[in-house]
């Protein structure tokens, strides 16, 4: 495992990806009165819940950026968890899937570790329509995500394993604090901010050549008052739903 992608993306993630308490809800909720949880993927642990035994995270440049007092971390992959079969109650995966070399083998990982599966992942159609970010400014970002494992593919893969699913909505609050792609959609100036762009993987990895001229045409837009003419209908809004999906699987 000699390869770390967030070796150079991952400096400072925790500072960026800081747990949003309505979020850190909406997945408690969903994972439930569960007694024993594996984190997979599960990076500095912004979501990690009380009841997490394990976290399986890949990347040393993550594992090194666990707080103190976080759940005992295992360098592993999704694609080979180092756990007995059931050896969980759920098994928790949040934003993640998406970046697993085998979401096939992940997924069935999940399943095989664990009773339940809760995992927080997009609805790529729904994001691209509905963050104007991509669909006014960079809908080069819905073109590279468009071939991750997302929304779709997760819950098919967990039907091929007999599994009854239920997809929940997680509307982005207007003050999230987590620092994901969507978290600033009523703050968009914060998209003009270098640190902010950093923290968010899907904007990081642009080529300058894209981001520039996109940006410039934000920051013109938001100085000559287009952005707000346009967007006024989101400005009195406290949450939106943007694709963010909290998918929970369990036995048929
Ligand atoms: C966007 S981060 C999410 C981290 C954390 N779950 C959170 O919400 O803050 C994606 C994480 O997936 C991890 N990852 C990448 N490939 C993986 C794999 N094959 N198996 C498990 N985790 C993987 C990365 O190292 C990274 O920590």
């Amino acid at each position: 495992m000699s390869i770390d992608p967030y070796r150079r993306l991952g400096r400072g993630y925790d500072r960026h990806r800081r747990p949003d308490p309505r979020i850190h809800q909406a997945i408690a909720r969903a994972v439930g009165d569960a007694a024993t949880v594996a984190n997979v993927g599960a990076g500095p642990g912004a979501y990690e819940l009380a009841a997490t035994v394990l976290a399986v995270e890949p990347s040393p440049t993550m594992i090194a950026q666990r707080p103190a007092g976080a759940a005992p971390v295992v360098r592993a992959r999704a694609e080979a968890i180092p756990l007995r079969d059931g050896a969980v109650d759920t098994a928790l995966a949040v934003l993640t899937v998406h970046h697993w070399t085998d979401p096939a083998a992940g997924l069935a990982e999940l399943v095989r570790v664990s009773r339940r599966q809760v995992i927080l992942t997009w609805d790529p159609e729904v994001f691209a329509r509905e963050l104007w970010l991509v669909a006014d400014y960079l809908p080069q970002i819905a073109a590279a995500e468009r071939p991750l494992a997302c929304l779709t593919t997760i819950t098919d893969e967990l039907a091929r394993h007999d599994r009854r699913v239920d997809v929940r909505a997680v509307p982005v609050p207007a003050d999230c604090r987590d620092g994901f792609l969507g978290a600033f959609w009523r703050r968009p100036h914060s998209y003009l901010d270098p640190t902010v762009r950093a923290g968010a993987s899907g904007l990081a990895s642009l080529s300058p050549e894209v981001a520039g001229p996109a940006l410039q045409r934000l920051a013109d837009d938001l100085a000559t008052g287009r952005w707000h003419a346009s967007h006024r209908h989101l400005l009195d809004l406290d949450e939106l739903d943007l694709g963010y999906r909290l998918v929970l699987a369990t036995a048929r």
